[in-house]
């Protein structure tokens, strides 16, 4: 049968694991030069109806160095963004690609989509979760760190998508989560369900969540879709910031990570971003080979 990866819910510990290691794997030979054509001759298609700029490149960059393409669909071009339903994308797209990734609001269309495709689907971000980017984050944490069991992940603000998939992976990879976030901007209940009796606290104050922590971590505070709310959001979010002030509870050797695009002054303060530049933009070209590993491994 084949294979998706839509949410890291779906995922076990050994899957998370095998993931980690094969990205390990490619970025070793993508940065020794090592030619790695395990998709030759195989297509991507890549549906947007978000913007993006990691993942469309990382994924269109990735399929050309497995030895595949990629193709972009932006739904204003395609018949997506007029309404054709996932059930025949799906359907057609089956007969001419070996695999579909998709960025789009709801969940639901990317579970429709995988449902009825005869080919793997991948989650390029919904306003439930974004798995890609949290095995990227993952990568990187365990490349630093050498391990994730037992290490504490902060993420401090919204309880949205990257709340969501923290939650999921961390627990899911052996890591204490700690969330604050304001009382009216939970993660997704589901999310809260699976946690429950594992290491997830969820408190209000962002320096109580960042004591002791391994890593501490930030995302906007209006998403993609939200732009009508952000007036309230940056009322709603004052406080919610990682600064020097949160960073002085973090462990001394503290990773700060931000999935970007960041907003200096809101989410993050600009020294601290600075000051953990490497960390951010190592995670940010790790989407490139976790995804490879994932389209590898769903692909093949
Ligand atoms: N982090 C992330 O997914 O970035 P893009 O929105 O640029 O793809
Ligand atoms: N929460 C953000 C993540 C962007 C990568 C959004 O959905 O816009």
């Amino acid at each position: 049968m084949k294979k998706d990866l839509l949410k890291l819910l779906d995922l076990d510990r050994k899957e998370i694991y095998d993931l980690l290691r094969l990205g390990d794997q490619l970025k070793y030979e993508q940065h020794n030069g090592i030619k790695h054509h395990h998709l030759e001759g195989k297509t991507l298609g890549m549906i947007f109806t978000k913007s993006s700029t990691r993942t469309r490149v990382s994924f269109e960059t990735g399929m050309y160095q497995l030895g595949g393409m990629a193709i972009f669909l932006s739904a204003t071009a395609s018949q997506v963004g007029r309404g054709e339903p996932p059930e025949d994308t799906a359907r057609v797209l089956s007969r001419y690609l070996d695999g579909i990734m998709i960025r789009t609001f709801e969940q639901e269309e990317v579970e429709t989509l995988a449902k009825y495709a005869s080919i793997p689907v991948i989650n390029g971000l919904t306003d439930f979760c974004h798995p890609c980017q949290v095995l990227a984050d993952l990568m990187t944490i365990r490349e630093s760190k050498g391990v994730l069991d037992g290490l504490k992940l902060c993420y401090i603000g919204d309880g949205n998508n990257m709340a969501n998939s923290l939650i999921v992976g961390g627990l899911k990879a052996g890591m204490k989560v700690s969330i604050a976030c304001p009382e009216n901007y939970m993660p997704d209940q589901r999310v809260l369900d699976f946690a429950k009796g594992m290491d997830l606290e969820i408190v209000r104050d962002p320096r109580e969540a960042a004591k002791g922590a391994d890593a501490v971590y930030t995302d906007v505070w209006a998403s993609m879709g939200q732009e009508d709310e952000k007036l309230q959001r940056m009322k709603d979010f004052e406080g919610y910031q990682i600064n020097s002030a949160v960073m002085a509870e973090a462990n001394k050797d503290a990773m700060v990570l931000h999935c970007l695009p960041a907003h200096r002054g809101e989410e993050i303060t600009a020294d601290v971003f600075e000051a953990h530049a490497d960390d951010i933009f190592e995670e940010a070209e790790n989407r490139l080979h976790i995804q490879k590993a994932i389209m590898v491994s769903l692909m093949k």
